[in-house]
């Protein structure tokens, strides 16, 4: 009975044990590189390898070699893709490195792979040689003075044994200039824009002895040789030399003068000036209310200046007239005209001027050519007005004739009064007005006895008595005595 029942146990317990087996924990089975993880539908586990890793999450789990894929794809451009027991990680080529100076990185964490411009760390290419950056990459060639050794160009220093040695060395550089043209042995300079070869040799070359036979090629800035020119005084000219030798320079002026009124005018001269001063003065004789063109030449250096200068209205020249005094209403009265080159924009003027209390004439007020309007005085008037370029060298005039000229009334002096006759020589050019006066006559009433006394020496020599300038309004004051 004993024994049964310890058989009963043993089949219980052997029984049991396939059926312990159905409930065993699946995870206990997982590879260890293999996660035991819920199954989808729900019910159980499910043994799945680790990131990183291929098999059946049970019996084998092996590292998964991520890089097989093209490592442009995995890693981006310019990388090398590296492969780890369950993992991989990347890094640039050479020539490249990443963008956020990690050694390494992997993908998606927005790093990528650039060039590194080698050329920008001194001493790449070694002494004497020019660096030129490349895609990943960079080469070196020599500099002008340099050659090669050991290789050619263009070479790369960690690869190619090659460097650059001097045999001249660096281009000798000139002052103002500029390299036009080189090759290994020989440069040639030409002066910089503003500058001009004044004298030396335009070639550097490299001796065989390894240095340099420097070019002397001196450059000068260019000026004109006539400068600063102006007008002073609207007479003489005046400029600056600009000369490069000490040599003298002969100068050729000629110059022209033309006027709107005269269509047939031109005043033309030439004047030749030599000298070795920096600073020249020519005074020209240049005629008044003209426009002139000036230019100078500096013959050496075949160089023209021009300049326009104009100049203004002068006080006319006052006829000579012969002042006399009469005692008859109708005198003649004479006149030589005196040269001017003013003649179309002259004319003389004869002022009546009764004698009264007071006189006053001012020489300078305006030429009316409108006979309605009265002279400011009541009793001065204007009794002929002629135009200079009518009269040849002399002239004859009658005071009060009857007669009109130039659009006035010549009228007849009333007898018994007295007169003084005043000429106006008057030069009007668009605003400008000029004018001198003289004494002409005085004309007696014989009812008067006239004493001037600070006229009458004047008028004793018989010539211009009195002349006013222009802009100095005279006042002419006399008592009847
Ligand atoms: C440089 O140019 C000069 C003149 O043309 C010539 O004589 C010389 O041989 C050239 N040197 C080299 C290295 O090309
Ligand atoms: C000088 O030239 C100016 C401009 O052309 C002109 O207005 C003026 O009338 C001229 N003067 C003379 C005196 O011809
Ligand atoms: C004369 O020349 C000056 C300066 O060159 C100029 O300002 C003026 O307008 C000119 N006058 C005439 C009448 O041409
Ligand atoms: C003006 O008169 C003088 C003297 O009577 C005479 O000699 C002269 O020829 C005359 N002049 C003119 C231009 O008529």
């Amino acid at each position: 009975m004993e024994r049964n029942r310890a058989m009963i146990v043993v089949i219980l317990l052997i029984a049991e044990v396939p059926a312990k087996g159905h409930i065993l924990d699946v995870c206990a089975t997982c590879h260890s590189n293999a996660n035991c993880d819920d199954k989808s539908e729900g019910s159980g586990k499910v043994c799945n390898c680790k990131y990183g890793f291929v098999g059946n999450g049970r019996t084998f789990c092996q590292d998964k070699d991520e890089c097989q894929i093209d490592a442009n794809q995995i890693c981006g451009q310019h990388t090398t893709c590296q492969n780890t027991y369950g993992s991989y990680y990347c890094t640039c080529l050479a020539g490249y490195s990443p963008s956020n100076d990690m050694a390494v990185f992997i993908p998606n964490d927005g790093t990528h792979c650039q060039d590194n411009d080698e050329c920008r760390i001194a001493g790449s290419c070694g002494a004497g040689a020019q660096c030129r950056n490349l895609e990943g990459s960079f080469d070196c060639s020599c500099q002008l003075g340099y050659q090669v050794h050991n290789g050619v160009e263009p070479f790369h220093p960690p690869r190619d044994k090659a460097s650059c040695k001097a045999k001249c060395g660096p281009i000798p550089l000139l002052a103002q200039t500029e390299v036009m043209w080189h090759n290994r042995s020989v440069v040639i300079y030409r002066c910089v824009d503003g500058y001009h070869s004044w004298r030396g040799s335009y070639a550097s070359v490299c001796g065989s002895s390894g240095v340099w036979l420097r070019a002397t090629l001196r450059c000068i800035e260019i000026k004109p040789p006539v400068n600063h020119l102006s007008v002073l005084n609207e007479k003489c000219l005046h400029w600056r030399a600009e000369k490069y030798e000490e040599d003298e320079e002969v100068y050729k002026v000629t110059y022209i003068g033309s006027r709107d009124y005269e269509r047939s005018f031109h005043d033309r001269g030439k004047r030749c000036l030599s000298s070795k001063a920096d600073q020249l003065e020519l005074c020209l004789n240049l005629l008044p209310v003209t426009n002139y063109s000036i230019s100078i030449s500096a013959l050496s250096s075949r160089f023209t200046a021009t300049i326009s200068t104009n100049t203004s209205l002068t006080v006319p020249p006052a006829p000579v007239v012969y002042y006399r005094e009469f005692e008859t209403p109708v005198p003649t009265l004479r006149l030589r005209r005196s040269p001017n080159t003013l003649d179309p924009i002259s004319l003389y003027q004869v002022f009546v001027l009764p004698v009264e209390e007071i006189m006053m004439f001012d020489c300078s007020s305006p030429v009316s050519s409108d006979i309605s309007i009265k002279i400011k005085s009541s009793t001065e008037y204007i009794t002929a007005q002629i135009d200079v370029g009518h009269v040849r060298t002399d002239m004859n005039f009658t005071v009060g004739d009857g007669l009109y000229y130039g659009g006035f009334f010549n009228a007849p002096l009333e007898n018994g009064r007295n007169y003084y006759i005043i000429l106006r020589a008057v030069s009007q050019w668009k605003s400008a007005l000029k004018s001198s006066c003289v004494l002409w006559a005085k004309v007696r009433g014989t009812s008067y006895v006239l004493r001037v006394s600070s006229l009458s020496a004047a008028a004793a020599i018989g010539l211009v008595v009195l002349v006013i300038l222009v802009g100095y309004s005279f006042n002419w004051f006399f008592k009847r005595t």
